[in-house]
């Protein structure tokens, strides 16, 4: 493997997602959570994760164990001194992010690369903080991460040839198909699926259809493996309203405006399938 000793920090949906894949791949996994709360339920998910992969054929039950040692869970990033990568997965948000950053740099050895899986924030603004502009780069992954194909690597402005050959090749190793995003907010795949979320929105809004019907005629109309209503609960209606915030801060475009329904239903705490109801109730 490019890099043997990986951190994650953050275990939530995409971290623990992520630190599945790294540990499936044979990594030693460091996975990093506020406490252990957060922790047991991010392993919680990957044991869930794991015992499907088995039952729908895609792992050996004898491989699910020598997975599983690979993952070590800690709630202090002082244990990511061994790693040779870190890649930080934690809520949408500038100010957390950075503090990560800050803390990390203490801590990692100076040749380690880090990575954030942030989904539209920039890239370039990140590995400044890190002081190691060079060695950093984005690195998104898509929910369920064990199962979408898909990583954006994403390349700062300081962000070296070297790092970005090394982490993309690790991509592939992950066995991931890795693209090249820009360091544009949104990157690739973001810069067009939240303007069809957005509007999706708005459309219901305005009286278009049902959610339910809107959902149907994009599966069944269009062959999309999940209506937008469906999948905005599934990537959560608060990470939605964060990413479309700091992509219209930065583009100034309306089609990144978030329409009022989605504040309110941030606000109310419904927040997709993760708090038990969004445009479904689960
Ligand atoms: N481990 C390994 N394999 C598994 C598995 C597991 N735990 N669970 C399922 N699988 C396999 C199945 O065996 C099946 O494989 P084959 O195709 O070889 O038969 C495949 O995965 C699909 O599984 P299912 O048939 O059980 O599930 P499905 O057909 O309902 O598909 C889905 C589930 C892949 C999630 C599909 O609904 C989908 O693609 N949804 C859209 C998800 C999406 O758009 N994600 C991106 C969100 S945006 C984002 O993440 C970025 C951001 O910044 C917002």
């Amino acid at each position: 493997m490019q890099y043997e000793v990986v951190g994650i920090v953050g275990c939530g949906l995409m971290g623990s997602g992520i630190a599945q894949v790294c540990a499936q791949a044979g990594c030693q996994t460091f996975v990093a959570d506020v406490d252990e709360r957060s922790i047991e339920t991010g392993l919680d998910r990957i044991e869930k994760s794991l015992a499907k992969g088995v039952e729908k054929g895609k792992l050996k039950a004898e491989d699910v164990e020598r997975i599983q040692t690979r993952l070590i869970a800690t709630t202090k990033l002082d244990e990511f001194s061994k790693c040779d990568l870190v890649i930080e997965a934690v809520v949408e948000n500038i100010s957390v992010k950075r503090k990560i950053f800050e803390d990390l740099e203490s801590i990692v050895r100076p040749d380690a690369v880090l990575a954030s899986n942030t989904s539209s924030l920039c890239i370039t603004e990140l590995g400044t903080t890190s002081r190691r502009p060079d060695r950093f780069v984005g690195l998104h992954f898509f929910s369920p991460v064990p199962l979408m194909k898909l990583v954006e690597v994403v390349r700062g402005l300081s962000t070296s040839d070297e790092t970005f050959a090394a982490v993309f090749n690790f991509v592939s190793q992950l066995g991931k198909e890795p693209v090249t995003a820009p360091d544009r907010p949104g990157f690739i795949a973001n810069r067009l699926l939240i303007p069809y979320l957005l509007d999706a929105v708005r459309a219901y809004e305005s009286g278009l259809g049902t959610v339910e019907d809107i959902d149907k005629t994009m599966t069944l109309g269009c062959g999309h493996p999940m209506g937008p209503f469906t999948l905005l609960d599934f990537i959560g209606i608060d990470t939605t309203y964060y990413i479309s915030g700091i992509m219209y801060e930065e583009f100034r475009d309306p089609v990144y405006a978030a329409p009022p329904l989605l504040k309110r239903m941030v606000l109310a705490g419904r927040l997709g399938r993760k708090s038990g109801e969004g445009f479904y109730r689960y």
